[in-house]
């Protein structure tokens, strides 16, 4: 064996019923390197670092680490020869403290007690030693997201990875928490940890990676070296054509005269006094940094959180929709952005959940039309290019895109006027989010109305008509699309400060 390589993956095979995940693919990691691991949805790529921690049992093939073979892991094995996964969704216990989960599975003990002192001491240190800034005794429930992940790096660290492994690592992150998460991946990997990252963002895999493997439909590609390629290059690649623009053209079809939905001074929901109006065919941007209540806002739209004060106009007619299914019935969907909470039933088929908002429609006296049913769920496989085997797979069983892609079927079955989109193509891959901005484009030619969430500014300015940026549950202002640009809208989600300030002033 060669020992440049502390982790090598040979002719890993996956097959389950109906599905060959993986087809082959070998893979190896240097010590110190950061090695991305790209493909589109549904490549394999989180099948394949699962048969690393024993999450999956390869159906073939081998994997060495440090000169020794393996048929398959276990968890215990994997940790024993200091392999840590970090997984797409991660698990971390939130009522426990930040330092009881640093420790969780093997605490510091005094006699037979926990240490509760020791461990926060030592929680401290580690922390420290990533120059990351948490409170060992926080809950972890109180933490962002991005906290809670670096916690989860810290614990790898703490039982000595020598690779870890990140499945989408920056996907729930803001943009600052995504900088900090890369300043300590460079940290780790100065220390000589090997890391593989999974992203479907290519700068970041630039910005990050010193080498780069592309799967594509479960087979192994092309390994690159990250100085010597190109975005295009590898688009090329994991698509298997090339692709020419990130936005499809529109025709513009906004009915000024027609107003959808008007919001007049809303509150709740932590939201403050929010008010626009959202025209017919218009797709209306909602900018922000995570967190300014921007998907506080569309709960209230949506009748799934509580609205405090003020009115909401739905074509001329005040509504205020007390639970999802009101709104569904009056012609309002929602496209969640956390697909494992609220999105899908991941336990059903993909039919099912398709069909989910609609079963009243397609039923005559209780009874389902079968047909429709089975027409509908298929003719939404194929306009999103769902990779499934069929259409009663459970939904649990697709890779994460995949289940994006389902949830997004449904709601454009419900065939509803208005449709909010929280994160659309959030883990979702280049040649899929092309298809997405196409469907949505089509939703607005036929007369739909969208309001759309993105914290991924590209894709705000390229989509939306008007973009109004949210700050700390306040409007900070309204951009028209010639006035689209980077820096104005970073600045409107950074501007609370000077609201404050002037409410102060007038007194409200
Ligand atoms: N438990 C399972 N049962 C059946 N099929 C599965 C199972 N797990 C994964 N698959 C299938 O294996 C293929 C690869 O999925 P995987 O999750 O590895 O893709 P991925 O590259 O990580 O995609 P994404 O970017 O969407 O996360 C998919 O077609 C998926 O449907
Ligand atoms: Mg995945």
């Amino acid at each position: 064996m060669n020992n440049e390589y502390v982790m090598q993956l040979q002719n890993i095979r996956k097959e389950y019923p109906g599905v060959v995940a993986l087809k082959n693919v070998s893979l190896e990691i240097k010590k110190g390197e950061i090695l991305a691991l790209i493909g589109e949805n549904g490549a394999g790529k989180s099948t394949l670092i699962k048969t690393c921690s024993g999450a999956v049992i390869p159906t073939s093939g081998k994997i060495m680490i440090n000169g020794k073979e393996f048929s398959s892991m276990t968890p215990q094995l994997a940790s024993e020869n200091g392999i840590a996964i970090i997984y797409q969704e991660f698990n971390n216990v939130g009522g426990l403290s930040a330092a009881e989960n640093l420790f969780l599975g093997h605490p510091i003990k005094k006699g037979f007690l926990i240490d509760k002192v020791a461990m926060e001491k030592e929680a401290e240190k580690a922390f420290k030693q990533l120059n990351i800034n948490i409170d060992p005794k926080v809950l972890v429930k109180d933490l962002t997201v991005g906290y809670q992940q670096m916690i989860e790096i810290a614990k790898a660290i703490q039982q000595d990875a020598q690779v870890l492994v990140m499945d989408e690592p920056s996907a729930p992150l803001t943009t600052a928490e995504v900088e900090s998460m890369f300043k300590v991946v460079e940290l780790l990997r100065a220390k000589g940890v090997s890391i593989i990252y999974i992203s479907h963002r290519l700068d970041e895999i630039f910005r990050l990676s010193d080498r780069i493997v592309v799967l594509r439909d479960g087979e192994y590609i092309k390994t690159l070296t990250t100085k010597d390629t190109h975005v295009e290059e590898l688009i090329q690649l994991m698509v298997g054509r090339e692709l020419n623009e990130t936005y499809p053209p529109r025709n513009s079809c906004i009915d000024k005269n027609k107003v959808v939905l008007e919001l007049n001074k809303v509150c709740g929901n932590g939201d403050r006094d929010i008010s626009f109006k959202l025209h017919k065919g218009e797709i209306l941007g909602l900018g922000g940094l995570v967190g300014a209540g921007r998907t506080e806002l569309a709960q209230i739209i949506f009748g799934a959180a509580k609205k405090e004060s003020g009115q909401i106009i739905f074509n001329n007619k005040e509504i205020d929709p007390k639970t999802p299914r009101e709104a569904i019935d009056i012609g309002i969907a929602l496209v969640p952005e956390d697909r494992k909470r609220h999105g899908a039933l991941l336990q059903t088929s993909v039919k099912n959940n398709i069909n989910m908002p609609i079963y009243k429609r397609i039923s005559r006296l209780s009874v389902i039309d079968s047909k429709k049913e089975y027409e509908i769920a298929k003719k939404y496989k194929e306009e999103l290019v769902i990779k499934t085997p069929n259409l009663n797979q459970i939904v649990k069983n697709l890779s994460g895109g995949n289940q994006q892609k389902v949830i997004l079927g449904k709601w454009l079955a419900a065939n509803s006027e208005l449709i909010i989109f929280d994160e659309p193509t959030r883990g979702i891959d280049v040649g899929a989010k092309y298809e997405i901005y196409k469907l949505i484009n089509h939703l607005v030619e036929n007369g739909k109305t969208i309001l759309l969430i993105s914290s991924e500014m590209e894709e705000l300015m390229g989509m939306s008509d008007r973009i109004i940026v949210l700050a700390e549950g306040n409007i900070t202002g309204e951009l028209r699309r010639e006035e689209f640009d980077q820096t104005s809208i970073m600045r409107l989600a950074s501007a609370m400060k000077e609201v404050k300030i002037k409410n102060e002033n007038t007194g409200s």
